[in-house]
């Protein structure tokens, strides 16, 4: 039977690119529009959804489209920025006045160039953008701030930034022709002519989405999913999420052009410190400080103590230290499913979107052992699905796992 499952692209990011908001930005790992759609089918209208998992707020846009109230938690700053900018409303003037003050930009950028202008320290910047390149986007930035002020400064001109995004990236030598972003051969070179016109096309393509008002409401926050308290006495109705997978993706990497020039993201080492609050976190720091790292709960159910030590004693290279890296993802992913229960409306059900991966031959069933975290923690009517096929020629798949929670 597995063999017949499909890739189905039309329920990840690319099926995303053409659908207005959804599409200003790529994030690789965000799920498709439609899948969401089909796990709020026939859900009342007043139901309060929530996504502690927001990456691209995929979940808290379509969920707001439709009508509802969305939440949506995440830890990193640029997503959680992104997440509000995405799923706001703007008024005519404000989209009127963009479009011309972006105009008034471009016409008076270029006495710029070749002056001493902020650039980010982002590391290896030659093998992004040629020194040319990055002279006219340098340029183009500090004009941009002249007349808009900074990305966080006002919430009307987000879409100029979500704009400039998109820009530095179609204009970078970043390849995605892999879960995660790498670098193409060759450095391009644009000159302003280019530049311009591109980020015109951009912008227009923005201000066009951005025109049709979303009816429903989004709030994304600031909330470290392992430690869910409260969120202003409201109880949710349906949880709809994709939180990382034991895969070693790390979400600061993927985001790193855009969290530089937004001024998200300073230095090296804030990746890392990132990385470490982020579940199944993996760079710089947040890998050599599983070294030191330790359980502290003891609740854990058996399987996935067993997959652990499987992994433990293979005789892969790291293969204690991934162990205990498989073990923390599974640790916080059970403390998420702890603390989450304190906001959910009696009845209310879940739906969660994740990926299993192997180590050195062992497969780590993530659908399977979530589900017995889910048991543990006392939800019921637990069960899982595959929903998609990841890779061509591994055995790595989506799962849905869907749950209730009855506070009884
Ligand atoms: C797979 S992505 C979600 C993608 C999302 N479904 C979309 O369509 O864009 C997982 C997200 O979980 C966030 N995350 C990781 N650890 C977290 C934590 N401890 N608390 C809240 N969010 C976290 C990451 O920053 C990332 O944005």
């Amino acid at each position: 039977m597995i063999s017949t499952i499909q890739q189905r692209s039309d329920y990840t990011f690319k099926a995303n690119r053409s659908l207005g908001r959804h599409g200003w930005l790529r994030l690789t790992p965000a799920y498709g529009v439609k899948l969401v759609e089909k796990l709020l089918a026939n859900v009342d209208r007043e139901a309060i959804v929530l996504d502690p998992f927001s990456g691209t707020a995929t979940t808290a846009l379509v969920a707001a489209e439709l009508g509802h109230e969305a939440f949506s938690f995440d830890i990193n700053p640029f997503l959680i920025w992104l997440g509000n900018a995405k799923s706001r409303n703007y008024s005519q003037q404000c989209l009127i006045d963009i479009r011309k003050q972006v105009k008034q930009v471009l016409k008076e950028y270029k006495i710029l160039i070749g002056s001493d202008n902020w650039t980010p320290k982002i590391f290896h910047i030659e093998r992004w953008w040629s020194s040319d390149t990055l002279k006219i986007l340098s340029a183009l930035r500090t004009a941009l701030v002249n007349q808009f002020g900074e990305p966080e400064d006002h919430d009307d001109y987000n879409l100029v930034w979500i704009a400039f995004c998109r820009l530095i990236i179609e204009t970078s030598s970043a390849a995605f022709n892999h879960v995660s972003m790498s670098f193409k051969e060759t450095v391009s070179e644009h000159n302003c002519e280019y530049i311009d016109e591109l980020f015109i096309s951009i912008i227009e393509l923005i201000l066009m989405s951005a025109e049709q008002n979303i009816c429903g409401s989004v709030q994304v926050v600031k909330v470290d999913a392992r430690h869910i308290t409260e969120l202003d006495g409201i109880r949710i109705d349906k949880v709809i999420t994709s939180p990382p997978y034991p895969n070693r993706i790390s979400y600061i990497r993927e985001l790193r052009p855009y969290m530089y020039w937004t001024k998200f993201l300073n230095e090296a080492k804030e990746a890392g410190e990132l990385d470490w609050l982020a579940i199944g976190g993996t760079w710089g720091i947040a890998t050599s400080r599983l070294n030191y790292w330790e359980v502290e709960d003891e609740t854990l159910p058996d399987e996935i103590l067993a997959t652990v030590n499987s992994i433990k004693i293979s005789d892969g290279k790291n293969a204690s230290i991934l162990g205990v890296y498989v073990l923390k993802y599974f640790y916080d992913m059970h403390l998420h499913l702890s603390s989450i229960r304190s906001v959910l409306k009696d009845g209310c059900e879940l739906h969660y979107i994740v990926g299993n991966s192997t180590f050195f031959g062992n497969m780590v069933d993530t659908a399977a052992l979530l589900s017995e975290s889910m048991r543990v923690l006392g939800y019921s009517q637990i069960s899982s699905e595959i929903v998609r096929k990841r890779n061509c020629n591994k055995a790595l798949y989506e799962y849905c796992i869907s749950a209730t929670w009855s506070a009884g």
